[in-house]
């Protein structure tokens, strides 16, 4: 499917780009037509490397994930179910596109789109943090995402800046479904393994009660507090501590200086989203409480599906 390469300028591609890139191919897996410019990253389970099309000139993503690598069979289930997320989801202009997968002998291979804009964790590295205004642009985009996911019956369980991609324009597209999980229906707790990165993790993932959807909403309100503060809300020393001030510490924006000039409807859609009680937490209901929330005010949201609101950044 060349429709969905990218055929913009490549970033620079050193020779030793292109060697680094070389070098992260599991050994025995080739990708023949395709030249490799450079490493892109490394997802959850697997290595993301830059290629070039030769015939096409078109740019991907792709994420190799080498069998040898994959410990459990577990992890091979997680890679089919990233690969029927991207199916079953997309195409969606919040959601990274998948142009092919298949295996070979020694890897799964996912044939993404490539995204030239980096990621959200870059982008606030270089920006610096966002107002009120700019987060709720890409607030907005991430929530339209992860509500599409929601509807295909998906729980994203790994939703953080790393996996918010920009594309050319600065627009969201969410990456990374290999912790996903499969619900039976939405708002349904079904799911009781413990994955995903530690700062963003829901006290019922931590409790072990089962979880479902609401754990991306919480996911979304440590998002929403660290576009705007720079720092996650949550800390400690150590697992245990962060673990212990998840379940237990409540969020204290008043005192806060960063969230000193902030409208109260900014503060209550954090509360609402950082709320502990996932019965209880905006978006228990579905993605029409988030998008119902105030904090969306004028959002335009017809607009916003066809990508027609600009991006602020
Ligand atoms: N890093 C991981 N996936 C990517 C993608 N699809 N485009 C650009 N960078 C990436």
């Amino acid at each position: 499917d060349c429709c969905l390469g990218t055929s913009a300028t490549a970033p620079a591609s050193s020779g030793a780009a292109a060697a680094a890139a070389s070098s992260a191919m599991p050994a025995g897996v080739a990708l023949p037509g395709c030249e490799l410019l450079r490493l892109l990253g490394e997802g959850s389970f697997g290595t993301v490397i830059l290629v070039r099309e030769r015939q096409t000139g078109n740019l991907y993503a792709v994420k190799i994930m080498s069998k040898a690598q994959l410990a459990s069979e577990d992890q091979l289930a997680n890679i089919a179910l990233e690969r029927q997320v991207l199916r079953e989801a997309g195409p969606h202009p919040f959601i990274v596109e998948c142009a092919a997968g298949f295996q070979t002998e020694n890897a799964v291979v996912l044939v993404l789109e490539y995204l030239p804009g980096g990621d959200f964790y870059d982008l606030l590295r270089s920006k610096g943090l966002l107002s009120e205004e700019q987060a709720q642009f890409y607030l907005a985009e991430v929530v339209v995402g992860i509500g599409e996911l929601h509807a295909h019956k998906f729980v994203l369980r790994d939703l953080k800046l790393e996996n918010i991609l920009l594309d050319a324009d600065g627009h969201v597209r969410l990456t990374d479904f290999g912790l996903a999980g499969k619900v039976n229906t939405v708002g349904d707790t079904s799911i009781t393994d413990l994955s995903g990165t530690a700062i963003y993790q829901a006290p019922e993932i931590l409790s072990g009660k089962g979880h479902g959807t609401p754990v991306d909403w919480w996911a979304l309100g440590i998002l929403a507090f660290i576009m705007m503060t720079g720092k996650p809300p949550f800390g400690g020393s150590d697992r245990a501590e962060l673990y212990a001030a998840i379940e237990k510490a409540e969020i204290d924006l008043e005192s806060n200086p960063k969230a000193q000039g902030w409208d109260p409807i900014t503060k209550d859609f954090i509360q609402g989203l950082l709320t502990k009680n996932p019965a209880k937490r905006l978006g228990s209901g579905g993605v029409q409480d988030v998008i119902s929330h105030p904090f969306f005010r004028g959002i335009d949201w017809e607009a916003l599906l066809r990508m027609e609101l600009e991006p602020p950044i």
